[in-house]
């Protein structure tokens, strides 16, 4: 029996994977080693435009994105290509070490890539951690928590014209141009420092 369910327990995050011209949305990061220098791996379909790039810069970032990231960063760097669009157009980033990294996340890490291993549909390149810093200490949003939240945060961005103010708890969406101070979600009861806004 091969039940691949379980391979949904694997703990993941929810990262944005940038080089110079372009990146993606990305969850297949993992932490080989620590110490003085790191080595993070990240593994990259090879029909998206990201894989060329990384392959021929060889130097990466991966910026974390957080519980309150708004959802049109996972919208703009996960649903389109950089062959048709150009996500920075649409995303704020700040340039490090030649590398755009999403100014909107917790923070960073910029990695030089030491080894590259193909498959048949994916490259697994394998970086040293080389520069990184924390823009905010708060909790990452993981994989599992975009699964389970999908469908109420990718809603949000096509409500057009409306101010909507999004529980990152639970997804619940409130739309008005304000919040009232004393609001709480009507789904999971979380108050309005959890609401992040949405025009
Ligand atoms: C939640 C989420 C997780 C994703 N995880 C990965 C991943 O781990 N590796 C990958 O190659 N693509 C992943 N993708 C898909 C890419 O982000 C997507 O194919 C993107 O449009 C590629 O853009 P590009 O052609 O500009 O590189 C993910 C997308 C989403 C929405």
């Amino acid at each position: 029996m091969k039940n691949s369910n379980i391979t949904k327990k694997i703990t993941q995050g929810m990262y944005v994977l940038t080089s110079q011209g372009g990146g993606c949305v990305v969850d297949a990061v993992s932490q080989i080693s620590s110490g003085d220098k790191p080595l993070i791996s990240v593994a990259v379909m090879k029909k998206n435009y990201t894989n060329e790039l990384l392959h021929k810069n060889r130097t990466f970032a991966l910026s974390v994105l957080g519980m309150k990231a708004n959802p049109e960063i996972i919208k703009t760097f996960g649903f389109n290509s950089m062959r048709e669009m150009n996500k920075f157009e649409k995303v704020k980033t700040n340039q490090v070490m030649g590398v755009p990294v999403i100014a909107d996340s917790l923070g960073y890490m910029v990695c030089e890539i030491i080894d590259v291993i193909e498959n048949d549909t994916h490259t697994l390149f394998i970086g040293e951690l080389v520069e990184g810093d924390v823009y905010d200490d708060q909790e990452a949003m993981s994989y599992g928590y975009y699964q389970e939240h999908k469908e109420e945060l990718m809603k949000v961005t096509t409500a057009k014209g409306k101010t909507a103010w999004i529980c990152t708890l639970c997804g619940y969406v409130y739309y008005g141009e304000t919040l009232p101070e004393d609001f709480k979600c009507p789904i999971c009861g979380a108050g309005v420092d959890f609401f992040q806004k949405k025009d």
